[in-house]
């Protein structure tokens, strides 16, 4: 299996990328099971996470460095990285966030006017409304910043051959080539002498970005002549469903569901989305449905219920047949509904900060 950071499509085995070199999650359950997305499981996999760990547990400076790449609504699959980012934070992180505006024009044909409205107003807006702290984040445009980074970038392109990055890209074009390395500098600079020098870094990625993971690493590991820098770790987490079933993707409204919807309409799309419910009542009070494959759990799961008693007894309902699908999906979108509505006047509340930020540098 070949990852592509580029493609639109969804991964259907996460396993298998052990073999890869990820690491399981699973060491770091216990330690972190204040982290809703470690504790079940969805992020996965890391690469040297156990000097993340070491920096935590030894209260050592750390550095919590992602990106976004502006191209349409933020949405219910975003927020798992943005509530990652601000777990990060709250644990003590120095909070660096790329917004990666020439990989949406380079990529995804976005002007960098549109992309900067998007950053700004979809993803800053939602990421404060949901706790990031602004007032300890350094946040740029790759189209915008200060030029040791672009040095960075430069200097990063002399570490690596065109046949490793086709090893790692497959398909390899100069677009994709520019882009790689604006994410390596997104990456590495925070360690520049003139950020926060050497220090261990944290990449919170969906999986499909480990290519980009592997790069930085070897290129940090070989750019040592010139810089003394740690090699970056990540973590990695599973992409959330879509409403009919796939990956959640911001190309396909009908997959999604965004922050800013309107709750009612949020309602309803998720009124009808795909269950993994029986062909008729009689047949699902008999045998029970199927929450794994249900794209109103998945709800409930990643987002809407943190309590794992509760979320237990939501599984144990469906399977049992003693709830049906048209009770259980007004339920979801009664807490859908609610979270929208409240997360809405919080982002009201954050555009400033949002506009602020994007110009802080
Ligand atoms: N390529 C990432 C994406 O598609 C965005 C990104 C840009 C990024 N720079 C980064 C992610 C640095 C992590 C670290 O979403
Ligand atoms: Fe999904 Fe709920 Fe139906 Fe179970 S009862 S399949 S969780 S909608």
């Amino acid at each position: 299996m070949e990852l592509d950071p580029w493609q639109i499509g969804d991964i259907t085995d996460y396993e298998q990328l052990f073999k890869f070199g990820i690491s399981p999650m699973a060491a770091f359950k216990e330690m972190y099971s204040d982290n809703r997305y470690v504790r079940r499981g969805m992020i996965f996999g890391h690469r040297g996470f156990e000097k993340i760990d070491t920096a935590i547990q030894s209260k050592r400076p750390f550095i919590m460095m992602t990106g976004l790449m502006p191209s349409g609504k933020f949405h219910f699959g975003h927020k798992m990285v943005a509530d990652e980012i601000i777990w990060f934070q709250r644990k003590g992180a120095r909070t660096y966030i790329a917004a990666a505006d020439i990989e949406s024009y380079l990529m995804r044909a976005v002007s960098l006017k549109d992309a900067r409205n998007i950053a700004i107003e979809e993803y800053l807006t939602n990421y404060i409304a949901l706790g990031l702290d602004p007032k300890k984040t350094t946040f740029w445009f790759q189209s915008d910043y200060k030029p040791e980074y672009y040095r960075l970038a430069d200097v990063a392109a002399n570490e690596v051959t065109f046949n490793e990055m086709r090893a790692i890209y497959g398909d390899i074009t100069p677009n994709k080539i520019i882009s790689a390395l604006k994410q390596v500098a997104d990456i590495l600079h925070p360690q520049l002498p003139d950020f926060e020098g050497r220090l261990p870094t944290i990449v919170p990625v969906g999986a499909d970005q480990d290519p980009h993971i592997r790069l930085t690493r070897d290129i940090a590991s070989r750019l040592n002549h010139i810089y003394k820098m740690e090699l970056p770790s990540a973590t990695f987490h599973r992409f959330m469903e879509g409403l009919r079933g796939g990956k959640m993707s911001s190309s396909n409204p009908k997959s999604y569901i965004a922050l800013s919807e309107d709750p009612k309409t949020a309602r309803k799309k998720l009124m009808s989305a795909t269950t993994g419910g029986r062909e008729t009542a009689e047949e699902q009070k008999r045998m029970g449905g199927l929450p794994d494959v249900c794209a109103v759990y998945k709800f409930y799961y990643y987002h809407l219920v943190d309590d794992d008693k509760e979320m237990q007894k939501l599984y144990g309902e469906c399977k049992s047949g003693s709830i049906l699908c048209g009770a259980c999906k007004q339920r979801c979108a009664d807490m859908l509904e609610k979270f929208l509505v409240e997360h809405q006047k919080k982002m009201g509340k954050a555009k400033e900060a949002a506009k602020k930020l994007a110009e802080s540098r």
